[in-house]
C-alpha cells in the first residue's frame, strides 16, 4: 500500500471543549517511474480512519485496481467512469487525474464516507462527481450514469449483497452500450464465483488477471491473497 504519513488528529475530551476530532491519516500512493516517493509520475493522497466502517480504508483491491488503470490510462482518458462501493476511491481518482469524467459513488445513506470521497477529491484537485448510490436500489441519479467503463474494487466482499449489486451492473451495462465493469476481488472459491454470477445476470468474462502480475514490487510486497481483476461485458454485446 502507499506510505502513511501521519496527519493523525485526536482532541483532548473534556467539560466544554470540542468534541474529540477522528482519528485520520493521509496515506499517500504513487504511480509510474518505480512508484516510489521519488520518482513517480502521480501521487494520490487518501484521507483514511482505520476505526471507522469499510469505505474509510484502502483495501488491497483498490491498490490493484488504482494501479491498472495506471496503467491502462490511454484508455481511461476519455472515457466516462463510474466507481461503485468507491470507499476512499483510489481506482477512480487515478482515473480522474489522467483525464477520465469520473462519478464516485458509496451507499446512498453513509454520509461519512461520501464526505470523505468529497474530501479526498479536493485534497487531490480532482474534479469528480460524487453521488449516493446504494446496489439494488433505484434512485434517481443512477439512471443518469452511462458510464464506458464501470469500476468495483473489493465489492465482492459479502455474498449477501451479490445481487443488488449485480442488479446495478447490469442495468448500468444495459443503459450503457459497449460498457464494461472492471473489479478486482479476494479469489476465494476459485473461478466458480465469477462463473456462477456470469451465468446468472447473462454476462460473459472478456480478461481475469492475477492481481499481482502487474504490479510493481514495491507495491506487491506489502500485499498479499488471492487477488484477481476481472472485466465484464453483456454476454450480448461487444466491448467498444
Ligand atoms: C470492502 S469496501 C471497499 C472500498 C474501496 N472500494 C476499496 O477497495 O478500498 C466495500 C465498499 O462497498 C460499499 N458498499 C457496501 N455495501 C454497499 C451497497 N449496498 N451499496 C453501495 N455501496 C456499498 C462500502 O461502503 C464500502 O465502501
Amino acid at each position: 500500500m502507499g506510505s502513511a504519513s501521519a496527519s493523525s488528529s485526536e482532541a483532548e475530551d473534556g467539560p466544554g471543549s470540542d468534541p474529540p476530532a477522528r482519528m485520520t491519516t493521509v496515506s499517500r500512493h504513487y504511480f509510474g517511474g518505480d512508484s516510489s516517493e521519488s520518482d513517480h509520475a502521480l501521487r494520490v493522497d487518501i484521507v483514511e480512519n482505520i476505526e471507522e466502517d469499510y469505505g474509510m480504508f484502502v483495501w488491497p483491491c483498490s491498490v490493484i485496481l488504482a494501479e491498472y488503470v495506471w496503467q491502462q490510462r490511454s484508455r481511461f482518458s476519455s472515457s466516462k467512469v463510474v466507481e461503485l462501493g468507491a470507499g476512499t476511491s483510489l481506482p477512480g481518482l487515478v482515473a480522474a487525474k489522467v483525464g477520465a469524467d469520473v462519478t464516485l459513488t458509496d451507499i446512498a445513506h453513509n454520509t461519512e464516507v461520501l464526505n470523505n470521497i468529497r474530501q479526498i477529491c479536493s485534497l487531490n484537485n480532482a474534479n469528480c462527481k460524487v453521488v449516493g448510490l446504494t446496489w439494488g436500489e433505484w434512485d434517481e441519479p443512477v439512471f443518469d450514469l452511462h458510464p464506458d467503463i464501470i469500476l468495483g474494487a473489493d465489492v465482492l466482499y459479502d455474498s449477501a449483497k451479490f445481487d443488488d449489486l449485480f442488479a446495478t451492473v447490469t442495468f448500468l451495462l444495459e443503459n450503457s452500450p459497449g460498457a464494461v465493469f472492471i473489479t478486482t476481488y479476494h479469489n476465494r472459491s476459485g473461478h466458480h464465483l465469477i462463473e456462477f454470477l456470469m451465468v446468472k445476470w447473462g454476462l460473459k468474462c472478456l480478461k481475469l488477471l492475477d492481481g499481482f502480475s502487474f504490479l510493481p514490487s514495491c507495491k506487491a510486497d506489502s500485499l498479499q491473497g488471492n487477488i484477481q481483476l476481472v472485466e465484464i461485458a453483456l454476454e450480448t454485446e461487444k466491448p467498444k
